[in-house]
């Protein structure tokens, strides 16, 4: 099942109006992300509906049988040569574990290679909550570059992972 899944699972890089919702929804279903940061995501999927000549969010979304079941955001960081960011991912819970996440991030890093970039660095929480996250990030081949303790709250480190596209 979690191969047939994935087999018929489709991808594209442009955000239509009605991915705000899947957005919002997947996001919360994860139960790992603040309401704030929810409202951030949306509000980076409007901005390049509205203006897609202006930003530079760059997004794949994952869709079975119609439905969105996951999706990345990233991005070049501004004033950097060849550095990106991963500033969302998330698989809806139902469809996580079947390579989906995966596919969405290795197909980010191909774009990216092929319009220069070199750098990769991925930013999460260090809290319990996120080891599985970890874990998938370390089986992508990224490792952990940097650690600020208490960056987003005491007990709550940044981690930034990173890989060499
Ligand atoms: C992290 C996330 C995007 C991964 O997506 P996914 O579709 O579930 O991951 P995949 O099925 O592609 O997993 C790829 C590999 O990562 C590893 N991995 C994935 N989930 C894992 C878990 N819960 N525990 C341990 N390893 C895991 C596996 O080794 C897997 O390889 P395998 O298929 O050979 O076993 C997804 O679980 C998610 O949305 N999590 C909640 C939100 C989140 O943490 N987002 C990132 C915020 S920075």
């Amino acid at each position: 099942m979690k191969h047939i899944i994935n087999n018929h699972t489709t991808y594209r890089d442009f955000p239509v109006l009605t991915d705000c919702d899947a957005v919002v929804s997947i996001l919360d279903a994860t139960g790992f992300f603040y309401p704030e940061e929810i409202d951030i995501a949306l509000e980076l999927v409007n901005e390049k509906i509205n203006n897609p000549e202006i930003s530079s969010y760059q997004f794949i979304f994952a869709e079975y049988e119609n439905t969105v079941v996951g999706y990345i955001c990233y991005g070049k960081i501004p004033l950097t040569k060849a550095a990106y960011d991963v500033y969302w991912i998330a698989v809806n819970p139902n469809f996580q574990g079947m390579g989906i996440g995966y596919s969405l991030l290795s197909q980010a890093e191909e774009k990216i290679r092929m319009e220069g970039g070199k750098h990769f660095y991925i930013e999460t929480s260090g809290r319990k909550l996120y080891e599985p996250t970890h874990a998938f990030y370390l089986k992508a081949g990224y490792s952990i570059i940097a650690v600020f303790k208490d960056f987003y709250a005491d007990g709550d480190d940044k981690l930034v992972f990173y890989k060499k596209l």
